[in-house]
């Protein structure tokens, strides 16, 4: 299996868009237009990754010096600045005839990769507790429960230190 990893592009909009509503539930899942505005503003910290020519796996993301990842607005990239210290995952997404095969391992040590070469100093995410030892595993820690309520479930909050 040779997954090939790359940045986003706008051309991937609909394959990522349709990824994501693959992947998560209705209230969780990006809209189309937020997908659209991290592949316009911040294709740095989107990354995709293929086999045979199709996207089964994104990570996409949006960056800021603010400690406070709860903002809904945030992830329609509002707030974002392309030099921020800390680098925030807002999906990480496998395409589920693919998923538990190591490609959310293997995407996340390229994300982390490309964070450092961006000079971030901090990755930030929001999980649930069912992913909590996943996240562990690529090295974040939890800092703990999250204001944010999106989708009316409850959110961890988890970091890495670069
Ligand atoms: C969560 C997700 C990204 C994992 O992708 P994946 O490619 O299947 O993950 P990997 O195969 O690299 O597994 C990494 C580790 O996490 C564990 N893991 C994977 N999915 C898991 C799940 N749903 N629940 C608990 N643990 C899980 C694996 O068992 C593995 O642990 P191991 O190394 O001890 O075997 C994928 O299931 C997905 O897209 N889910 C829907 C979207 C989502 O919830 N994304 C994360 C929130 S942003």
């Amino acid at each position: 299996m040779e997954l090939k990893i790359r940045n986003g592009r706008l051309e991937d909009l609909e394959e990522c868009f349709i990824l994501e509503s693959k992947t998560f539930p209705e209230e969780e899942a990006a809209s189309k237009e937020n997908v659209e505005i991290r592949l316009k503003k911040f294709s740095e910290g989107f990354i995709v990754g293929e086999l045979d020519g199709k996207i089964i796996t994104h990570i996409n993301s949006g960056s800021t010096n603010q400690e406070d990842i709860t903002d809904e607005e945030f992830k329609g990239l509002i707030g974002h600045e392309d030099g921020g210290k800390n680098i925030v995952i807002f999906s990480v997404a496998v395409d589920p005839i693919h998923q538990k095969k190591g490609i959310a391992s293997i995407m996340m040590k390229e994300f982390i990769k490309i964070s450092k070469e961006m000079n971030k100093k901090k990755i930030l995410l929001l999980c649930k507790d069912n992913l909590l030892k996943m996240y562990e595993k690529m090295g974040y820690k939890k800092i703990g429960i999250s204001a944010s309520t999106h989708g009316g479930a409850i959110w961890y909050e988890m970091e890495q230190s670069l």
